[in-house]
């Protein structure tokens, strides 16, 4: 089936159109059309992103961005099966006008509409396979492992800028939420410690070369900050007090050059993945028995630092779960993933979904993976 994929949840204006069929687990993905367009360096004055500027730059982008991704993929929007758009969890202004956008196409061509949950698009972004073909040389997909099909249940780890969850995925769309963070979510410590640091925004990507360098270079960190939480029974996270004590740390010492943002960056990093690897220890312990696969996705998934903790624990200590990371450049928000998530729900027919009348999605900012 072709599916036509919206994703206007936060900075990224992002459409993509899919050739998808075959089983869940190891679906058939063509990926025929592909663009997205990032605010990234608009919102970087704000220091993360600003809810109006975002809503207008996607009413600018949606429609070339559509004309685009049709003409690459050769088609009219008569040609496509059905039309999937992100309707949260995520930025109201922004989710609504991925939804208007998408309900208006279809009703014009008489498409049915699915709502898609940012995060589900988020853990089946793992489906996305190498072996087949990407038409967009702009996303020039690496050639990479080969994965075995996935297994469910699964252990997913989620990790972006508005969320870090346990989640254990008992099958397609059947989810419950082990554990969450209790304040800041990792992606936003990342980018707050690297407006701290002077660093551009998204932070992520700047704050983890930065510590590579000083790893590569000094064997021991010089400088270590708590990791919160990390000893508590449960499998919730908190990142709000690791940011403070670099706060404190920042201010305290008073010198910004280059030596020290690298010292900063890569205690911080330590801190942050070293909970977030010791969580997923836990639950992987709790769990050993049920699951057979863990998933690990979101944007800072696309961490090495992160994905080489989390191999080594897999390897070491769980040798029996498969080890699914999504491709680098499906990490971070895209459309590719929203269609693969509306995939797995037509196929499910999980039929409240299918709407043809305007006016009948509803951006949830808060939608969560359980309601
Ligand atoms: O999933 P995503 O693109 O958007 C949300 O749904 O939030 O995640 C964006 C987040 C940002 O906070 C960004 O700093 C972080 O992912 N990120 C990273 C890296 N690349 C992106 N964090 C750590 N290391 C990275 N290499
Ligand atoms: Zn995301």
């Amino acid at each position: 089936m072709k599916i036509l994929a919206i994703e206007t949840s936060c900075d990224e204006t992002a459409v993509a159109i899919l050739d998808i069929n075959g089983p869940l687990e190891n679906p058939n993905i063509a990926v025929l059309g592909n663009t997205l367009l990032s605010q990234a360096v608009l919102h970087a004055k704000y220091g993360g992103v600003y809810p109006n500027l975002a809503k207008r730059e996607h009413q600018k982008n949606l429609p070339p961005l559509l004309n685009e991704t049709l003409s690459e993929a050769k088609l009219k929007i008569s040609d496509v099966d059905y039309i999937a758009v992100t309707h949260g969890p995520g930025l109201e202004p922004a989710l609504w006008t991925g939804i208007t956008f998408a309900e208006k196409l279809g009703l014009e061509w008489q498409k049915p509409v699915v709502p898609i949950n940012h995060m589900e698009g988020h853990i089946w972004s793992v489906l996305y396979r190498d072996k087949f073909s990407i038409s967009n040389s702009s996303l020039d997909l690496a050639r990479g492992e080969q994965f075995p099909k996935l297994e469910l249940p699964a252990l997913a780890l989620l990790v972006s800028g508005g969320h870090t969850e346990l989640v254990l995925v008992k099958n397609f769309g059947d989810y419950k939420i082990l554990g969450q963070t209790r304040d800041d979510a990792v992606g936003e410590a990342f980018d707050k410690v690297a407006r701290m640091l002077k660093l551009p925004y998204p932070g992520g990507p700047e704050i983890s070369k930065l510590a590579e360098k000083n790893r590569v270079e000094e064997t021991e960190p010089k400088i270590t900050f708590p990791r919160p939480m990390i000893h508590s029974k449960d499998l919730d996270f908190s990142f709000s007090g690791l940011k403070t004590a670099v706060l404190y740390k920042i201010k305290s010492e008073n010198k910004m050059d280059q030596k020290f943002r690298e010292l900063i960056a890569r205690a911080f990093e330590d801190a942050a993945i070293d909970v977030l690897v010791t969580k997923t220890h836990s639950a992987l312990s709790q769990l050993e028995d049920e699951i057979k696969s863990l998933i690990l996705a979101g944007g800072v998934s696309a961490n090495t630092h992160l994905t080489k903790k989390l191999k080594g624990l897999i390897s070491t200590k769980f040798p029996k779960i498969n080890f699914y990371a999504p491709n680098r450049l499906l990490s971070t928000d895209n459309a590719i993933m929203i269609g693969i998530a509306a995939f797995i729900k037509i196929n499910q027919r999980i039929n409240t979904f299918v709407r043809k009348e305007e006016g009948t999605i509803r951006a949830e900012g808060n939608l969560t993976l359980t309601s």
